[in-house]
């Protein structure tokens, strides 16, 4: 198939919109920018064209889609209800970086959300997005725009490297600035839990939910055979070809052990490349959680590419957007953690 492109960097190109727009009502499938990562859109109520990105993603069928929508408006008609503290959420974190799990209107086909009675519903900030949903005047449903099991795209550049002739259309727009996946929270629990953690960190949750719960695949590797909130969460995910190994300990401490191994690269932060002797990749400054969320896909990539056996990623802070940061790291690395 030949994917179409097309260069649409603000929303006031209607009449690229537009294209898109029509791809996607006529059941195409589309990547478009959003403020967290690059996503591959369908009509989330056409079952042949969500089918198309599961296919396209090699994304495995338990795995469901969250549904993209540019008003409030939309929300309605897709759930069952609204469960207390949905309506305080949306006027606070939409149009943004969060998802919420609410309970499945009958609307939404079985196959977006995986055979599960809720769906995923997010309002993305991007004004490109908005402007795509808005000019289809239909929810889209939309996983991030990578190849299954590889790093989720910020840049446009990535995304056509995975998905080049896997998709009848591409958006190419400004690269992602979040660079992580929205927080996605459960209201179907009670009290709520978070499922992933996002740039709407937990204490920004707490301000609603007090006494929100972490889901333990936050932090800590699923067992085998147990069901998960997430079904995201049980895959690996964000897999680098390189070995990864996440590194806990100060700076020093880091530099000092991964000059003493034999081969490897590093994943580090800011300065600390400098002092390595093995060839390294950035992530952004050690204190700030929002410039390594926004670095860390691309830096995965680019460590791919240095083609090393093993590398060692200096562990960020769990604090703030730090949270995700971590989630996402601890993945790519397998859960295998190096305390100094
Ligand atoms: O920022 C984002 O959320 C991006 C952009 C494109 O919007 N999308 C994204 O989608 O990250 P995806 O498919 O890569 O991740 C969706 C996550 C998965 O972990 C999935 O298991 C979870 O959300 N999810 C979706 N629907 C769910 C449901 N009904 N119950 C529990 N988890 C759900
Ligand atoms: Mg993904």
């Amino acid at each position: 198939m030949t994917t179409e492109k097309f260069e649409i960097y603000s929303p006031d190109n209607a009449e690229e919109i537009a294209k898109v727009a029509d791809v996607l009502k006529r059941g195409g499938i589309a990547a478009i920018p959003t403020e967290t990562v690059y996503g591959l859109a369908a009509n989330a109520l056409d079952e042949e064209a969500v089918k198309k990105v599961f296919k396209a993603k090699g994304r495995p069928q338990d795995n469901p889609l969250i549904v993209h929508i540019s008003d409030t408006n939309m929300l309605d008609r897709l759930v069952k209800s609204l469960p207390n503290g949905a309506k305080e959420c949306a006027e606070r974190f939409w149009p943004g970086p969060f998802t919420m799990i609410l309970p499945r209107g009958e609307v939404i086909p079985a196959s977006v959300s995986a055979g599960l009675d809720t769906v995923a519903i997010r309002m993305p900030s991007n004004p490109v997005a908005a402007a795509i949903i808005a000019a289809c005047e239909l929810p889209l449903a939309a996983p991030s725009a990578n190849l299954s099991g590889s790093p989720s795209p910020t840049t446009a550049k990535r995304v056509i490297e995975d998905l080049d002739g896997r998709v009848d259309a591409v958006v190419i727009s400004h690269d992602c600035e979040v660079g992580v996946e929205s927080t996605v929270i459960t209201l179907c629990t009670n009290p709520p839990r978070l499922l992933r953690p996002g740039a709407v960190t937990l204490d920004k949750l707490r301000e609603i939910f007090p006494d929100i719960e972490v889901d333990k695949a936050v932090l800590s590797e699923p067992e085998k055979d147990k069901p998960v909130a997430s079904p995201g969460m049980k895959y690996k995910h964000y897999a680098p070809k390189t070995e990864l190994y996440l590194v806990e300990g100060e700076a020093e401490a880091y530099i000092d052990y991964v000059n003493r191994q034999d081969d490897g690269a590093a994943l580090c932060f800011e300065g600390e490349d400098k002092k390595l002797r093995v060839p390294s990749v950035v992530y952004g400054n050690e204190n700030n959680d929002s410039e390594q969320a926004q670095a860390l896909f691309e830096a995965l990539r680019q460590l791919d590419e240095l083609g090393a056996r093993k590398a060692y990623a200096h562990a960020p802070q769990k604090q703030g957007v730090g949270l995700a940061v971590y989630n996402r790291i601890i993945r790519a690395a397998g859960f295998r953690v190096i305390k100094l």
